[in-house]
């Protein structure tokens, strides 16, 4: 009698503790499992924790050198964020994806290759797998063990941190400057762009509405970053922070996939990579692999929302994270697509809305299809006959006048070669 209340009680205890410990675990739990089947593979695209500021302006009275963890570096805070993450990760899947603890072969984790994206990787997996009894590797007691994060040199990047060189998409950006909705759309916001570009030192180019954009959302983070660290801000800056400064310069993210072929050369490699990885799991017995990180940016997150039709138009918080589900059920693949932005609310459903009420794996790989370039590397080289249909009446000018220096240029030579070969063949 004793014993079975002591064990009562001692079954109570652990159970509260367990729950306490997942306590601050919020919203985990998959609801969508008993519609749509159970998860078989997830891929997980999450931004970083919070960063110290990574850039500043030319008025800005507090110096980058202020942040002693340096510049766009993780904070504190922003440990905390990846690391919560993880957990949340943990708890939504322990008992499916993740039930088997680490093994190398279920799972594979990628970076961009920044030092706060491969750190917030590193505390993600820490959160996702802390070392079972068996697997305590440490004399210190140390609940952590490492785990593969795989990244490349940034100029190889073309999947996560985009920054690989690629000249169509350069040039993708120009030919926004002739779309009459963005030029419409400046001139509207122009009073906003005036006013930061006389209070803020910085310059930006009516003439290039990509970059303008891209400038201005600079400047709106640094103020961004400074509140947040409670930074008395400049006076100038109550007339437009947050708004309408937020506003303006979050268009930015979408600019930077405004047309279908930035959509393509920006998110289809990532798109592609999640699509590949879902149809191996399918098909292949011998792909392991369960689940897919990767550790990016608001500017990987973003973009890849808006190709898809699901963006909010909100940068992306910290820490926020596209959760790509695989679901099966009675032989029937589902894809659902979770945007946890949030670690107070539950994980947002989004769906496009070409898929109806939910997407079925091949109606998400139809309507992919258009968003995936079949050479990447190719469809990134300048495509001459693309650029004629584009050219100026100086170019055309230009080009007339080249082409016709090389005729006139040609015939001389010509000339020459005959009134030679007229003396060579003369034999007097
Ligand atoms: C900023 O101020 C708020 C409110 O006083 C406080 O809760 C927060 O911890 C402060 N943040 C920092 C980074 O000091
Ligand atoms: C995949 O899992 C099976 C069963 O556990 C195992 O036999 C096989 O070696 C694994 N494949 C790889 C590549 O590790
Ligand atoms: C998260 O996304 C939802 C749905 O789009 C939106 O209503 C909410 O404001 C977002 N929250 C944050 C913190 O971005
Ligand atoms: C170049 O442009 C033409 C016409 O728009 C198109 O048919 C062709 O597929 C393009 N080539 C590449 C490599 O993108």
């Amino acid at each position: 009698m004793f014993y079975s209340t002591v064990c009562t009680f001692l079954a109570i205890y652990i159970s509260v503790f367990y729950s306490h410990s997942d306590g601050n675990i919020l919203y985990a739990e998959d609801t969508l499992a008993e519609k749509y089947g159970k998860v078989i593979y997830s891929s997980l695209l999450f931004r970083h924790g919070e960063r110290t500021a990574a850039n500043s302006y030319p008025t800005d009275p507090y110096p980058l050198s202020i942040w002693k963890e340096g510049t766009g570096q993780l904070t504190k805070r922003g440990k905390n964020q990846a690391y919560e993450l993880g957990k949340w990760f943990r708890e939504r899947y322990k008992n499916t994806l993740l039930r088997e603890g680490y093994r190398y072969d279920l799972l594979r984790a990628e970076s961009s290759d920044v030092d706060r994206t491969l750190m917030s990787g590193e505390l993600v997996l820490a959160g996702a797998y802390p070392p079972t009894k068996e697997e305590m590797w440490s004399d210190d007691d140390l609940i952590w063990q490492p785990i593969a994060l795989h990244t490349v040199p940034s100029s190889y990047d073309n999947k996560i941190g985009s920054s690989a060189i690629c000249d169509r998409y350069q040039y993708e950006t120009q030919l926004l400057n002739e779309i009459s909705k963005l030029q419409n759309l400046y001139m509207d916001q122009l009073d906003v762009f005036q006013y930061v570009e006389d209070h803020s030192g910085e310059y930006f180019n009516s003439n290039d509405i990509y970059s303008a954009y891209d400038s201005i959302w600079n400047i709106y983070d640094c103020l961004f970053i400074q509140n947040s660290h409670n930074f008395t801000l400049p006076k100038w800056t109550k007339k437009v922070f947050p708004e309408p400064l937020r506003t303006v310069s979050s268009f930015h993210f979408i600019l930077d996939v405004f047309t279908t072929e930035m959509k393509r050369l920006r998110t289809g490699p990532l798109l592609n990579n999640m699509i590949e990885d879902m149809k191996n799991k399918i098909s292949s017995p011998e792909f392991n692999q369960t689940i897919h990180f990767y550790s990016g940016h608001d500017i990987t997150i973003a973009p890849f929302l808006f190709s898809l039709g699901i963006y909010n138009s909100i940068a992306p918080p910290y820490s926020a994270a596209v959760i790509v589900e695989l679901r099966e059920k009675d032989y029937n693949y589902f894809v659902t697509i979770l945007y946890r932005n949030s670690s107070q609310t539950p994980p947002y459903l989004l769906v496009p809305s070409a898929c109806g009420e939910i997407c079925t794996l091949n109606k998400f790989i139809e309507i992919t299809k258009p968003l995936i370039p079949e050479n990447w590397q190719e469809e990134c080289q300048i495509n001459f006959s693309n650029r004629l249909q584009n050219l100026s009446t100086s170019d055309i000018l230009v080009l007339l006048f080249a082409v016709a220096t090389t005729v006139i240029a040609a015939l001389v030579v010509i000339r020459i070669c005959l009134e030679r070969r007229r003396k060579e063949y003369n034999p007097f």
